[in-house]
């Protein structure tokens, strides 16, 4: 199958949108990532969007709305969910609520519970107002790949396999949205995003002692983590993290530094000048790509800014692997300075190799 890559003109958008009417795939430009999205209601369409990114069936998809308006009414919104949508819709947060008998089981990996989104890039709001549906849209990337935050990452995933991907530009935020689910009348972060536990408690939020980075990876099953585990229920709370994630195929390492007698920055650039050579990269903040010795220099964005570090990242990883790297070093800071969000992808990517120097 032939891909177009389009702007988002008027007469495009009523392209995608009646491709999407009429139970096709149309890749679409989001805030976070670049959405492969179907009609929500279309059982059928949605089983596509599971073949095309080659996407275990156990993991549920978000449900794309234009307007808070949209929820189905049968749906009885808790109150902590109700005041995070009015706060953030639209914008990058996924709200997990009781799933609505409307929405096929497929999209919900036969969960009970359902998670909505109203995205806030203009672009995606035109297409699923004129595809007058819900649209049901994992990021738009391979399985297991990082998330696509341009139209051209979009192709080089799943070009050939779909008839549109609507050109929006480099997507704003860079990095999926916030999940979270209530219960108790707390929020619970079951994935880590730019809407921060932080800015809900600002607005009095009551989040749960446990929000934090879910891991039911296997991988590190630490104290912290299993705190996210529901011994009375098996299933993971969010399907979508337990599986590998956002990795390149370039090998990802975190260097820390744990010693407080050499200057971080230094002791990386020495690490890194020792283990470099021919395909190894080194991910870096902004100004200090000429001190890299050895390897490639990609520069990750802003020190000390988590926005700048999300809107960069995925690109990065993928530009390493354009350049068919071997290796890349990260320059892992404190989960603070980074950002939560940021840092759980990192370490995602890292699949949790670390060195310590
Ligand atoms: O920013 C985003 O959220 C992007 C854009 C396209 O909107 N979408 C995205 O979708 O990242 P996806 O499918 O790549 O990730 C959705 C995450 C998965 O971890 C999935 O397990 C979780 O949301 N999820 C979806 N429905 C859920 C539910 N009912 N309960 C718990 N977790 C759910
Ligand atoms: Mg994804």
């Amino acid at each position: 199958m032939k891909t177009k890559i389009l702007p988002p003109t008027n007469e495009n958008i009523e392209y995608a949108a009646r491709i999407l009417k009429e139970g096709g795939l149309v890749a679409v430009p989001t805030e976070t990532v670049y959405g492969l999205a179907a009609n929500a209601l279309d059982k059928t369409a949605v089983n596509n969007i599971f073949k095309v990114k080659k996407r275990p069936a156990d993991n549920p998809l978000i449900v794309h709305i234009s307007s808070i308006n949209e929820i189905p009414d049968s749906i009885n919104i808790p109150e902590p969910a109700q005041k995070l949508m009015d706060a953030f819709w639209p914008g990058p947060l996924s709200v997990v609520l009781p799933k609505p008998p409307e929405i096929p089981d497929i999209v919900t990996a036969g969960l009970d519970s359902a998670a909505f989104r109203v995205p806030s890039n203009p672009v995606a709001l035109r297409i699923i107002k004129s595809a007058g549906v819900p649209l049901a849209a994992p990021s738009a990337n391979s399985s297991g790949r990082p998330s696509p935050t341009s139209a051209e990452h979009t192709a080089q995933d799943i070009g050939g396999k779909i008839p549109l991907i609507i050109d929006g530009g480099h997507c704003t935020v860079g990095i999926e949205s916030t999940v979270v689910r209530i219960q108790n009348n707390k929020v619970h972060i079951l994935r880590p995003g730019m809407i921060t536990v932080q800015m809900m408690e600002e607005l009095g939020i009551d989040t749960a002692e446990c929000a934090g980075i879910a891991d039911i990876t296997g991988i590190n099953n630490t104290k912290e983590n299993f705190k996210n585990k529901d011994p009375m229920d098996p299933r993971p709370r969010s399907p979508g993290i337990k599986h590998r994630h956002y990795s390149p195929n370039a090998e990802v390492i975190l260097v820390k530094s744990n010693k407080h007698n050499k200057p971080a920055l230094e002791a990386f650039i020495a690490y890194v000048k020792e283990h470099g050579g021919d395909r190894v990269f080194a991910m870096v903040y902004e100004g200090e790509q000429n001190m890299v010795e050895n390897a490639k220099a990609v520069v990750f964005g802003k020190r000390s800014n988590p926005k700048s570090l999300a809107h960069s990242f995925y690109s990065c990883l993928r530009e390493v692997d354009n350049q068919n790297g071997k290796t890349l070093y990260i320059r892992c800071l404190d989960e603070k300075e980074m950002g939560s969000a940021v840092y759980d992808r990192i370490t995602r990517a890292a699949n949790n190799k670390t060195v310590y120097i």
